[in-house]
């Protein structure tokens, strides 16, 4: 090839939006010794499908969350995210019949635009709880059953009356309505108050600064978190990779058609660039995708470590069916045994690795952090956003507890006479392998971006 051609090929793939959102999301990852390609190839190929096989069960279908809980920050529900708004914008009744209906008043357009928004928000943002009677019965059943083995910590949200169980399947994460100011507050209230950082220290894009913003906040947030020690650093990624994945959803079941007789929901590839790309954000995007990739890792991580524990012959995934419960068994083996032989993997022994005192006192930190943040998702308006934010949490949670207790899973009793010193509730297993699930999805819908993008061209 003649240099000249090589350079015009160069310039095209850099210049198109392909290449902007993509072109920094590739190679090693910081902190640690994996790259890009290899997870794709390996997640794509290999371990997804199978995942989705078992998520699709009856034991991993039914999470039970307690979604009335009030928010212990601020007065949340003033927006209409929700079906059951605290105050009711949303309530057409409500709205005094003169503004409704006249067309000669001038805010009438916009009030009955809010109304559509409105109801539409609410409507899309509602969590089916509907359960076939046969099932209602199964799920009393399993937590019977549970109970009697004394196998599973009580997590005190599973054991409140207002706790209900959500057919995941039937409420599949994607685009809601729920935007603006509730669903900013919620992240901003993250990122600000509870990632170890400053308010002196501004984030990048901050939404008040960004029209402003000369790139200098970028700059000094960034050394800002280079001079942090590798578990705070840790931690922040986590999140951002938390809040990417989340976004990829969005833009991949995005509602493209909402007409009467039809939804249509599939991908937005100009709301997917509004996120990732490289120029739109201020260089943010590729960074925020490289954060979805550490996640994936840090997730990866403790499914394998977590196999000892599910290796236990008296660990069940009771559903009361025992030919199907044995082979949704099998296929979790297999796939943390998958997790196992990924290469690359990270190495956590690199975090709290300290002096013992400085480590022990992070290490609370970081777990503070965490449940601050699960606690933030009762303040989420949107009861279907809200699901599957304190489902990921508490998976992100999990995979950290599991990290973190490796030698209590090594030292697992091999007879059952002993009490196990590490216990995971079938809460916490169901948010652990649903929440990689949501990961190891938004890494495949990349490759789907990628090539949408790349058809643009
Ligand atoms: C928990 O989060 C709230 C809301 O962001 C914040 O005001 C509070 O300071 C946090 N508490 C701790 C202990 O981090
Ligand atoms: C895609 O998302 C953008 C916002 O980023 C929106 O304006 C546009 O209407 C969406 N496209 C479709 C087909 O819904």
């Amino acid at each position: 090839m003649k240099p000249g051609v090589f350079l015009l090929l160069l310039l095209q793939v850099s210049g198109s939006a392909d290449g902007r959102c993509f072109c920094q999301v590739t190679g090693d990852l910081d902190d640690c010794a994996c790259d890009v390609e290899t997870i794709d190839d390996f997640n794509n190929n290999q371990l997804f499908p199978k995942l989705q096989t078992l998520l699709e069960s009856d034991y991993f279908r039914f999470y039970k969350v307690n979604l009335n809980k009030p928010c212990p920050f601020w007065t949340a529900g003033s927006h209409c995210g929700s079906r059951h708004c605290a105050v009711q914008p949303c309530s057409p009744s409500e709205v005094p019949e003169g503004i409704r209906d006249s067309a000669h008043n001038k805010y009438s357009a916009e009030v009955n635009e809010q109304l559509d928004e409105c109801e539409r928000a609410e409507h899309l943002g509602a969590v089916d709880v509907s359960l076939s009677a046969e099932t209602r019965e199964a799920l009393l059943d399993w937590s019977k059953h549970d109970d009697e083995a004394e196998r599973f910590c009580v997590v005190d949200d599973e054991e409140s009356p207002d706790s209900q169980y959500v057919d995941l399947l039937l409420n599949p994460e994607r685009f809601t309505g729920y935007k603006g100011p509730g669903a900013w507050q919620i992240w901003n209230s993250i990122y600000e108050e509870n990632c170890f950082k400053p308010y002196t220290v501004r984030r990048p894009l901050f939404p008040d600064t960004f029209q402003s913003s000369s790139g200098s906040e970028a700059r000094s947030f960034y050394s800002w978190l280079e001079g942090q020690c590798v578990e705070k650093r840790a931690f922040y990624r986590l999140i951002s990779g938390l809040h990417a994945s989340i976004n990829i959803h969005l833009s991949a079941r995005y509602l493209l058609d909402d007409s009467w007789f039809q939804k249509k929901w599939g991908h937005n590839v100009s709301e997917f660039m509004q996120r990732f790309d490289s120029e739109l954000t201020a260089g943010e995007g590729p960074k925020r995708l490289r954060n979805l990739y550490f996640l994936y890792l840090i997730e990866l991580r403790a499914l394998a470590k977590v196999l000892p524990f599910f290796q236990q012959p008296s660990l069940k995934l009771y559903t009361g069916r025992p030919e199907e419960d044995g082979k949704h068994k099998e296929l979790l083996l297999d796939i943390l045994q998958l997790a196992r032989s990924f290469p690359l993997h990270f190495d956590e022994t690199s975090l709290f690795a300290g002096n013992e005192k400085e480590a022990a006192k992070l290490k609370e930190d970081v777990r503070l952090a965490f449940l601050n943040i699960s606690r933030i998702m009762d303040c989420v308006e949107c009861f279907k956003c809200r699901v599957w934010g304190k489902l990921q949490t508490q998976g992100l949670g999990t995979a950290l507890k599991i990290l973190f207790s490796e030698r209590q899973i090594e030292a697992l009793p091999t007879s059952s006479a002993q009490r196990p010193r590490f216990q995971l509730s079938r809460q916490e297993i169901v948010s652990l392998l649903n929440a990689f699930g949501r990961i190891s999805t938004s890494v495949r819908e990349l490759q789907n971006f990628r090539s949408l993008l790349a058809e643009e061209r």
